[in-house]
């Protein structure tokens, strides 16, 4: 397994571009089973979870090429297959983006239930009651979701949970049924609606994403489109977080400003200086140490759970004690026990983490745990007194392209040390 050495000290400087959002490109690949004609996605970040999604779609039939950049094409075609097979989902639970498309198109589906993962259970009743709603046949048996349906009946569904991927599911599901669907209590993040506005290319016709409401009139096909997806917000933020860890001036480009207004404040609150511009924003450090900083995560506009590990590693440098309220998951602390190994002074009792601030971390081999995490222990390891080095570097790998290329660009002490302990050639 490859692992990342950092030797901390070096303030970040310099501007970096935000690859797409791993977030939105996954649930849009899932909607292309819905397109009967071809589809070009650009920016699409290369990543871990993007390839076991064309691996998936392609064990299904479907025929995708992605080219040497940021660019697939899908060529629409009858599927071979609608089972999403258990030693893929197991990889990745946002496999489960294939259920709605696949009942809505097809009329069935074979999903294996994704299981829990690191942060929690992450159940997926959501998504079934509300396929159910629409007229499915759903059972799970053996380790599997199996829906049936001749064709889904739009229906009013009303969530009993804010969720980001049971929303994107049944809108997916709702685009092909018969009449219209209300999503009530849906989810309001920009990865909603970068999907609906790719769905809208394909012939869709949806109102409100963005919105706690979503209204979706069932049309008979969708057909193809080129779409560019959104720029990765939680990519910005984690580099935007790097800077003002380690008082540098960092300008994040080709990125949506719009999506980050509660993380952008809660870095002013930080001492942070922000400049934005159309498709950048630039944080200046000046120097300075941040300020601690109290979170409370909850879905969008609120501050996004996914930026939380990421400012518990800056409130373990700051001054002061911030609180830190994680409400989405039930175990997303997975970063403190590493972040306490470098020295941390955090303390979490049940939901909360409370920071208080120390002068300097200090180096120490870490382990990552989940996406978020690691990023977490990176931020860490460029602060860190000495050489840090994070074992099980796959889950970064997950949801950032390049990473450490990127650092490398903003001064940072950073490589990636291939599993066997090789150097890889750069
Ligand atoms: C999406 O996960 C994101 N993943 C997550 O990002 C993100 O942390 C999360 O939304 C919250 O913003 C993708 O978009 C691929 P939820 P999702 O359904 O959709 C409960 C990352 O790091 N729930 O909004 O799986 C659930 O347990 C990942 O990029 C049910 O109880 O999250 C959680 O407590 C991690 N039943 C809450 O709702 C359901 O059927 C919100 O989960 C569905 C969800």
């Amino acid at each position: 397994m490859d692992k990342l050495l950092i030797t901390g000290g070096n303030a970040l400087h310099g501007a970096v571009r935000a690859s797409g959002a791993k977030n939105a490109a996954l649930p849009i690949l899932a909607a292309t089973l819905l397109a009967d004609g071809p589809v070009t996605l650009t920016n699409v970040p290369r990543l871990r979870d993007i390839t076991t999604t064309l691996d998936l779609l392609g064990r299904m039939g479907a025929r995708l090429i992605q080219d040497a950049g940021d660019r697939i094409s899908v060529e629409p075609r009858a599927l071979t297959s609608c089972v999403a097979p258990y030693e893929l989902v197991k990889t990745m639970r946002a496999s489960i983006l294939v259920l709605g498309p696949l009942v809505a198109r097809y009329g069935q589906a074979d999903v294996s239930l994704p299981g829990g993962c690191a942060i929690g259970a992450r159940p997926v009743n959501l998504h079934i009651d509300g396929l159910r709603a629409m007229g499915a046949e759903v059972t799970v048996e053996g380790g599997y979701i199996r829906a049936r349906a001749e064709r889904l009946q739009g229906a009013r569904l009303v969530m009993e949970m804010v969720s980001v991927t049971g929303t994107e599911n049944l809108m997916m599901a709702a685009t092909l049924a018969q009449g219209e669907t209300l999503i009530e209590n849906a989810a309001r993040e920009p990865e909603v609606v970068d999907l609906a506005e790719f769905l809208k290319a394909m012939g869709a016709r949806i109102e409100g994403a963005g919105t706690d409401q979503i209204h979706i009139r069932g049309v008979e096909r969708l057909g193809g489109a080129d779409y560019r997806v959104m720029p990765d917000r939680i990519e910005t933020g984690t580099f935007l977080v790097g800077a003002a860890m380690t008082g540098g001036r960092v300008r994040v480009t080709e990125t949506r400003p719009d999506c980050l207004d509660a993380v952008l404040q809660k870095l002013r609150d930080a001492g942070a200086r922000i400049e934005i511009g159309p498709d950048w924003i630039e944080l200046d450090m000046q120097g300075r140490r941040p300020r601690a900083v109290d979170i409370h995560t909850a879905p969008h506009p609120a501050f996004p759970t996914d930026m939380q590990a990421q400012f518990c590693a800056l409130n373990a440098i700051a001054e002061g004690v911030g609180v830190v309220a994680e409400t989405i998951f039930e175990n997303r602390f997975m970063h403190v026990p590493e972040l306490q190994r470098m020295g941390a002074d955090i303390r979490v009792e049940g939901s909360l983490a409370v920071c208080h601030g120390v002068a300097g971390l200090t180096a120490a081999p870490v382990m990552a745990t989940d996406l978020r995490a690691s990023a977490g222990l990176v931020l860490a390891g460029l602060v860190a007194s000495g050489e840090t080095l994070i074992d099980r570097i796959y889950h970064l790998d997950r949801g950032y392209e390049t990473m450490e290329a990127k650092l490398l660009t903003l001064g940072a002490n950073i490589q990636r040390i291939a599993g066997e302990g090789r150097i890889p050639s750069p």
